[in-house]
């Protein structure tokens, strides 16, 4: 069951008065200090600016001792006694860690992935965090970027379920102690469409894919209430997104009226002057602070430069105050004027209590994907009596964790070893080589085919290490690190069966594996109960139910590849066409075009029957529903659940539109035999797109629907808007 969330876009009207009472009595001095967030790391004297009142916040402060006794500082010893706003990335998990937040979104479950983002929340807040630097919304098309791990895919429209679903779980109204945490959705705008896939690279869309593709995230976040946002490193379209006035002042205040805190990344203002967009830290203040960004993360920009601004006249005192609002509202809304401390025996009973391991074990489960099971190979039974375990993730506890762990320790993950000597019985050899390193040079082959040989089958356990993952860290390559490829081969020449297990922050180029290995489970980086979930998998006490959320490349050169392209003028696979050749189509002469698993896939162990697909609404309203339904029939031999997915095509618009575009999906559960009844009412409102005159529009005409297992496969039916 979910929880009410609090909405940080509404506030009682007594909450202005107190807001604007303490603004009246603020120097200009203390009005840049609140907005100035600094660092624990920071060079200078942390306490004597709490105490001076030059600074609103503090960031990456996990010990709440040190919280209490600098919030002590702020409140009891600073001239006007206003509270810190205490910051931290929370991204998947604070101490308990669950999945990253891609392996998350595989689960394609948003109550799920609610009721995990409150276990954060409730973690971090029992620790004096206020403000979670999370969810990062960025769709990302390019998996050579390592942040990709840290979104939910490439589709705005389950990006925007799963962002919501994040905020009402973030802000939770009933965490521990009746603490209060408060979204930042970040990185505004469109980061993840970096150039080449390298973090921090220009960004140079148009602003209709901006429109359509990047922003819905935010604006459903902001539909749920997220109270802050954060900006991005980047420059989009040619001016760096923290001094944007576009998209910080249009599009989020004048269109959205979004009322919350605008925080920068960390010191990207100062970054405007390497954007050759500010010849100084002055000038990147000035710029900033008038493209509407309220707080400055790490305050090198705003603590030295905003005063003397508005002194100068340059910058508008009311320009300053309006931020400053933003940010006392926010603090009331948390409650921090009123209970600026955090009980510090509230966090012992909740950090990796048995409820958050059981959830970050149920996450886990449903969030890996089978990409591949030949002749049923998987479930392994207890028929095999000696199993060979090899590859250097199977002991691994530290990169189970992923990027972005917060306090997440080691110590806390179970491995996969612990995991498949947890699952089967006692008297099943396991034999354990690790091989090699995740990227290092030594290379045990003749350990790695002695144990193949002498085993029934062999699990390998292979992928990324957490540190080719998350900000800063993209690749080029995408095949497996190290010598892990040169291990697989040897072992599969071995003739014994093999299944891989791979985790990875991202989707690895593995048209090898695909073509040689029988069995493969995409076990991504699975948090602290990864290695339990990955043997449940594979021995059967769970069946797996994950699908893709982003497209798994062929090779490299097909990046970005994603399923909700264009159709082009030339389409590959178009019949009919005459003026052209064959030869002459949108196509590579080397590799198909299709990816190698589509966005949507997903095995089971058992197997579902898609039938009688009806358009109840075969021509439809432009204010009715869409109402599409299917029957869905568990036709194997053991439950499981089917994620049932709806994707339409508007076939002629003023402006062209992609082949296929996720609009609805559910989640069913269904015994073996069972059937359901899957019904979709999409608001007809919700198929449109931005026009030519970049007006939101949903346009007459005809379409296609299709309801099926991927963006591949389905039933398909036609409809009319009318
Ligand atoms: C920089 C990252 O881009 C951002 O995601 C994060 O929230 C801040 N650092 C603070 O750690």
């Amino acid at each position: 069951m979910t929880s009410k969330a609090l909405r940080f876009d509404q506030w009682e009207p007594e909450i202005d008065e107190r807001a604007t009472a303490i603004l009246a009595q603020m120097t200009l001095e203390e009005k840049v200090g609140q907005m100035t967030q600094l660092s624990k790391y920071w060079r200078g004297d942390l306490v004597s600016a709490i105490r001076e009142g030059r600074v609103g916040s503090l960031l990456s402060l996990t010990d709440v001792y040190e919280v209490n006794r600098l919030q002590r500082i702020a409140v009891e010893e600073s001239r006007l006694g206003i509270p810190l706003m205490i910051g931290n990335d929370v991204i998947h998990g604070y101490r308990t860690i669950f999945p990253i937040p891609l392996a998350e979104s595989c689960t394609w479950d948003p109550d799920l992935l609610e009721r995990a983002a409150r276990v954060g929340a409730n973690e971090a807040a029992a620790n004096g965090t206020h403000w979670n630097f999370a969810p990062m919304v960025d769709i990302c098309r390019d998996p050579r970027w390592g942040r990709i791990a840290e979104g939910a895919g490439e589709d705005p429209f389950l990006g925007s379920v799963v962002a919501q679903a994040r905020v009402r779980g973030f802000q939770s109204a009933d965490l521990v102690g009746g603490r209060r945490v408060v979204a930042c959705v970040k990185h505004y705008a469109a980061y993840g469409a970096a150039e080449s896939g390298k973090d921090y690279n220009t960004v140079d869309i148009s602003e209709r894919t901006l429109r359509d593709v990047y922003l819905p995230p935010f604006k459903a976040a902001f539909d749920a209430g997220a109270g802050s946002v954060m900006t991005a490193f980047h420059e989009l379209s040619g001016v760096p997104a923290t001094a944007n006035s576009f998209i910080l002042r249009q599009v989020l205040r004048d269109e959205w009226n979004f009322t919350g805190i605008v925080l920068s990344d960390y010191d990207a203002i100062a970054e405007l002057i390497f954007h050759g967009f500010a010849t100084d830290h002055k000038e990147a203040t000035l710029k900033s602070v008038l493209a509407g960004v309220d707080m400055d993360m790490m305050g090198y920009a705003y603590s030295v430069h905003l005063v003397d601004l508005v002194r100068e006249g340059q910058v508008p005192e009311s320009l300053i105050d309006e931020a400053v609002r933003r940010i006392l509202i926010i603090k009331f809304q948390l409650g921090l004027f009123d209970a600026p401390y955090t009980d510090e025996t509230l966090a012992q009973d909740l950090i990796l209590c048995e409820d958050h391991r059981a959830m970050a074990l149920d996450v886990a489960q449903k969030s890996m994907v089978l990409l591949k099971n030949e002749d049923n190979l998987l479930p392994l039974s207890a028929a095999h009596k000696r199993i060979a375990v090899i590859g250097p993730l199977v002991q691994n506890q530290h990169d189970l964790l992923g990027c972005w762990r917060c306090v997440g320790e080691d110590q806390d993950a179970e491995t996969v070893l612990d995991g498949i000597r947890t699952v089967l019985p006692e008297e099943t050899a396991l034999l354990y080589v690790p091989a090699c390193e995740i990227e290092g040079p030594e290379l045990d082959i003749t350990g790695a085919v002695n144990a193949a040989l002498a085993a029934d089958v062999a699990i390998l356990v292979l992928g990324e290490s957490m540190e080719m993952n998350g900000e800063a860290h993209s690749r080029a390559h995408m095949g497996l690190p190290g010598r892990q490829q040169e291990l697989l081969e040897a072992v599969w020449a071995t003739g014994t069966p093999v299944v891989v297990v791979l985790m990875s922050g991202r989707p690895l180029v593995i048209p090898w594996l695909a073509e040689h290995i029988p069995a493969i489970l995409q076990a991504w980086h699975g948090g602290i109960r990864a290695g339990r979930a990955i043997a449940d998998i594979l021995f059967g006490v769970v069946n797996p139910s994950g699908k893709l959320t982003t497209s798994f490349p062929r090779a490299e050169g097909q990046i970005p590849v994603y399923y909700a392209h264009k159709n082009t003028g030339r389409p590959a696979d178009a019949a009919g066409i005459v003026q052209f050749t064959e030869a002459y189509r949108s196509r590579y002469l080397d590799e198909p075009n299709a990816p190698l698993y589509p966005f949507g896939y997903g095995l089971s162990y058992t197997t579902f029957e898609y039938s009688d697909l009806v358009v109840e609404t075969p021509q439809v309203g432009g204010d009715k529903n869409l109402v599409v339904s299917v029957t869905l029939t568990n036709t194997g031999e053991r439950a499981g659940d089917e994620i049932v997915q709806l994707y339409v095509q508007d076939l002629m618009g003023s402006v062209t539109r992609p082949v296929k575009e996720l609009k609805g999906f559910r989640r069913v559960s269904l015994t073996p035999g069972q059937r359901a009844y899957v019904r979709f009412e999409i608001p007809v409102s919700q198929l449109g797109f931005h026009g030519l005159d970049m007006e939101y529009r949903v346009e007459p005409g005809d379409f296609n629907v299709w309801i099926g297992p991927n963006s591949v496969e389905g039933l398909k039916g036609t409809f009319k808007i009318l």
